[in-house]
């Protein structure tokens, strides 16, 4: 349940009732528990009703929640988070530029570990390396999360986006999704790109201020949602397992994994991470092609080293890549 402190009531209705999943939940168990008057369930049960919430009335036993209109708002969100941190505080718009953009506007304003930034349009989405990243409106989930890591270096930050780069790749498996990941952060399903992750960060030589990491998930994208020009590049979860996903219990399983994944590297360091990124990796072992700011590279990815850097046997020997894009991989 949400902090009742925090809440509105007819948030703490929906988590009451989302919390019993397909029981059916008396009026006055709803009307004990938060205080309210029989009348004043009734009317928070109608209004969630007018936003697009299907709750059941079964003759003189109560309610029932049986279908979550498909929106990412803190109503759909809040109820569904098992967090301590990630996404207590949410900032969902309907339309933003981009929600990186606001995640580092509010880190510089003060804001709070673990703080989320949601949008259901981005109108300037940003990809990696000055790319722009686009998306279909409330077909994608996109969001970034503010981080304060207390002991991080600033050089070892690139390894939170390995961090959330299993998280994006176990949330999908658990949507059914057979993902992998592609150095460094690119997470593929049958080849085609279907989440993509932007970290950016503040910090002075010896302390990060605050990490901000982006994620863009292609959930419910329609093939003709893409552009013509990645239409065989891109993939979702809707074009992998022929049928759509509820964004907000996504988004609310990724932001669970996301802090797991994090508190693990927090105490525990890069060690498990690395591991884990090795067991995901769809570019291990393969023959790649690295684009970097010294030009290509072309040889066999070996290894993922301690502090994230590609390993890649070349005619030249063992290249270690710490910045880079592996534009292609050799069908296996
Ligand atoms: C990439 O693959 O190049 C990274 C794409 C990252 C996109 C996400 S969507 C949410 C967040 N806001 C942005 O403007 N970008 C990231």
């Amino acid at each position: 349940m949400p902090d009742p402190t925090q809440t509105g009531s007819e948030e703490l209705v929906l988590a009451f009732l989302a919390e019993a999943g397909d029981e059916v939940v008396s009026g006055e168990a709803i009307s004990d528990k938060l205080g309210l008057t029989r009348a004043a369930v009734w009317k928070h049960v109608e209004a969630l009703r007018q936003q697009g919430y299907r709750i059941d009335a079964v003759a003189t036993r109560g309610y029932r929640l049986v279908e979550v209109p498909d929106r990412l708002r803190a109503l759909e969100l809040r109820p569904l988070l098992n967090t301590h941190d990630f996404g207590q505080v949410l900032h969902c718009y309907e339309e933003l530029g981009s929600t990186n953009d606001r995640a580092k506007e509010l880190a510089e304003e003060g804001a709070e570990h673990g703080e989320v930034v949601v949008a259901e349009r981005q109108t300037g989405g940003r990809g990696r390396r000055g790319r722009e990243w686009r998306s279909a409106p409330r077909r994608a989930v996109a969001f970034s999360v503010i981080l304060r890591p207390e002991a991080l270096p600033p050089v070892r930050a690139p390894e939170l986006t390995l961090v959330a780069a299993l998280a994006v790749c176990d949330a999908l498996r658990q949507a059914g999704v057979s993902a992998g990941i592609k150095w460094p952060n690119d997470v593929l399903a049958g080849g085609r790109k279907v989440a993509g992750i932007l970290t950016e960060l503040a910090a002075e030589p010896d302390r990060v201020h605050w990490v901000v990491v982006g994620v863009g998930v292609n959930v419910n994208t329609r093939l003709e949602d893409f552009p013509p020009e990645l239409r065989g590049e891109a993939t979702s979860v809707l074009l992998e397992r022929g049928q759509p996903a509820p964004r907000a219990l996504f988004l609310a399983a990724l932001l669970s994994g996301l802090e797991a994944w994090y508190d693990q590297h927090a105490e525990h360091g890069f060690g498990p991470i690395r591991e884990a990124w090795k067991a995901r990796s769809v570019t291990l072992g393969r023959e790649v092609s690295v684009a970097t700011d010294a030009g290509e590279v072309v040889g066999v990815a070996e290894d993922l080293d301690e502090q994230g850097a590609l390993l890649v046997r070349t005619p030249r020997g063992l290249e270690r890549i710490y910045s880079g894009d592996v534009v292609h991989l050799r069908p296996r």
